[in-house]
């Protein structure tokens, strides 16, 4: 019937454009509607931010927050310009020349090795090679000239690590059956380890590569914790601006924000009614160092512990440095404070074997309140054509031999070993600060930068340029290492600076007189401050300390690092 067929179309049609403009219209609403919901997140976003911004910085710290960001830009579009662009250039390139004269030798006398040898030296050769490459003109660090970097257990200990790498060099812990020995040293490090900092029941540990990587796994593990438990996809950590700059890197890496909290005199310590002020819902992680490496100050890390455990988030403990010393200081008769598990709050501690430990170099360790902690920074690849993968940190194959040097280090000098190396290290610091305290011709110029308790003491001037006691001390031999904000420098004493410490003090006092006949000497001539000749640290600090924006200095460290390449 085609009249009927006819009709029931027309009807479908007529349906159809009206159920098409009904739809057009609940399309337009839902639109609207839609774009008004995503203005209204939008705004609640920015309103969120600005909230937690103006809680954790106040409107004063704001204002100056806003104001040091313009001064960065303006001073970044100031080096832009044609004429400032080229004239800075010229300057950082020099300045890196300059640099690589110093690192890299050159001249006749200089042979380089920068294809294979075609046939393989004789034995006898390369030994020559090593002898000559070990006896470069160097910083004299066995005769205790330079601060920290090598922090070794004396002689006997370093032929045992030889030793004990001569037994394990082809060693891996990837493999697990092929080298049961490194396995169990391995767990009977950290067993050691979380023994000495009071680890309650359950807490586990991994073995690292050093200190950076124990951070790093212990700001991942935080990071992968509140992202799984709480939703957390814009993290955030709260760092006293003091703590070591592995967590800085931690944040680059790893995509989480920084939060700095100033660290004021006269105590130096993290301020932690600013940390808890800056403590928002994307809050992953809370940090303190025992100590830190600038001042070598401890943390308040009861506050912290305190603070951590009424808002349920992690608290780190840097404990890199302090090592193997803070968890001695006691029972080698010094003033302590309370760093580790035993306040409730602190939950992963990173502790490097390699420094007060006295392992060989690439050896630290991370430690967690709880295995669900450990688990967080595993990497486990269950799909993978070359098979089911799973490893502990950052490195996949890793060798075995340095982890029986760590383990022969730690038994070898046993609990004992270390308090005596605690007491011998720790009084020598104590030594430098009280000569900076008492002594009359280092008390009219430096100051000791808060109250140090462990190996580091740093000092600053009101009268002097530190910078210059900086380049004093090098040309007597010495390195320090020179700090910025506030400028200052300082000794991390390790046990060959011990045997050096008198003559260290008396180098400085000898320094500080001579920097201060200079100046003398300049005003008399009514030269003033200006116009001096400046040594390396001077120069450098000297200008970065005063830039707004410290893009230059950012060029300058990355020739740096080319030129370490330079073959
Ligand atoms: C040395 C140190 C670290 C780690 O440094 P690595 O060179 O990676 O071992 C971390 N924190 C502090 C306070 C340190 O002194
Ligand atoms: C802002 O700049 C001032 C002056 O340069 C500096 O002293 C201060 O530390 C800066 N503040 C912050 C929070 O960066
Ligand atoms: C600092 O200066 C550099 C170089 O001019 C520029 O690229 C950078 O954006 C500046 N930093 C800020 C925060 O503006
Ligand atoms: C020692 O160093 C190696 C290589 O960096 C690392 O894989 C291992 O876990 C470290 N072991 C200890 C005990 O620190």
């Amino acid at each position: 019937m085609p009249g009927s067929s006819r009709l029931s179309v027309s009807l479908r049609d007529t349906f159809r454009t009206q159920k098409s403009s009904a739809q057009g219209q609940l399309l337009y609403l839902n639109l609207d509607v839609l774009r008004n919901i995503v203005f209204l997140l939008f705004l609640l976003r920015w309103t969120r931010k600005g909230f937690y911004q103006l809680k954790g910085r106040g409107i004063g710290g704001s204002v100056v927050d806003v104001y040091n960001y313009t001064r960065k830009i303006l001073y970044g579009i100031f080096l832009r310009l044609p004429g400032v662009r080229t004239k800075v250039q010229t300057q950082i390139a020099e300045s890196i020349l300059k640099l690589e004269r110093k690192l890299v030798p050159t001249g006749p006398g200089v042979e380089r090795t920068v294809t294979l040898p075609a046939e393989g030296w004789p034995e006898e050769q390369v030994k020559a090679a090593l002898e000559k490459l070990a006896d470069m003109d160097h910083t004299r660090w066995e005769d205790g000239r330079v601060s920290g970097a090598v922090y070794h257990g004396g002689d006997e200990l370093l032929k045992l690590q030889t030793e004990a790498f001569g037994k394990f060099t082809v060693a891996n812990p990837i493999h697990p059956d092929v080298f049961p020995g490194v396995r169990k040293m391995e767990a009977e490090i950290v067993a050691m380890v979380l023994s000495l900092f009071n680890a309650p029941e359950g807490a586990a540990g991994v073995t690292t590569s050093g200190g950076t990587e124990s951070i790093l796994m212990a700001c991942l593990s935080a990071r992968q914790k509140a992202y799984i438990e709480r939703g957390v996809t814009e993290p955030e950590m709260i760092l006293p601006e003091t703590a070591h700059t592995a967590f800085r890197k931690a944040g680059e890496y790893f995509k989480i924000k920084i939060h700095l909290v100033a660290c004021k005199a006269p105590h130096y310590k993290v301020h932690v009614a600013s940390v808890s002020r800056l403590i928002n819902p994307n809050t992953i992680l809370l940090v303190g160092s025992a100590p830190n490496f600038p001042h070598g100050i401890i943390d308040d890390i009861s506050g912290l512990s305190r603070l951590a455990l009424r808002k349920t988030l992690p608290l780190h403990v840097d404990c890199c440095l302090g090592s193997f010393l803070i968890p001695l200081l006691s029972k080698a008769g010094f003033e302590s404070e309370p760093f580790d598990f035993r306040l409730k709050g602190v939950t992963s501690i990173s502790c490097d074997t390699h420094k007060y430990g006295f392992a060989p170099k690439g050896n630290s360790t991370v430690l967690y309140r709880t295995d669900d902690l450990r688990k967080y920074q595993y990497f486990i690849s269950a799909d993978w054509p070359g098979g089911i993968y799973a490893s502990p940190s950052i490195a996949g194959s890793r060798p075995g031999a340095l982890i029986a040097g760590c383990w022969a280090s730690l038994v070898k000098q046993g609990e004992s070993g270390y308090v005596d190396a605690c007491h011998k290290i720790v009084g020598a610091a104590k030594k430098i600060e009280s000569a900076i305290r008492e002594d009359p011709a280092l008390a009219a110029d430096l100051k000791v930068v808060g109250r140090p308790l462990v190996s580091v003491v740093a000092f600053l001037s009101n009268t002097i340029d530190i910078y210059d006691i900086a380049d004093g001390m090098s040309e007597k031999g010495w390195h320090l290492n020179a700090l910025q904000n506030p400028p200052a420098i300082h000794v991390a004493v390790t046990l060959p600076i011990v045997a050096a410490v008198d003559k260290l003090i008396g180098d400085l006092v000898e320094t500080v007189e001579e920097v201060r006949e200079k100046e003398r000497r300049r005003i008399a001539e009514g030269k003033g401050r200006k116009g001096a000749v400046k040594g390396d640290a001077a120069a450098l600090y000297g200008v970065a300390g005063s830039l707004p924006n410290k893009s230059v200095v950012v060029d300058l460290a990355k020739g740096f690092l080319d030129t370490l390449y330079k073959a």
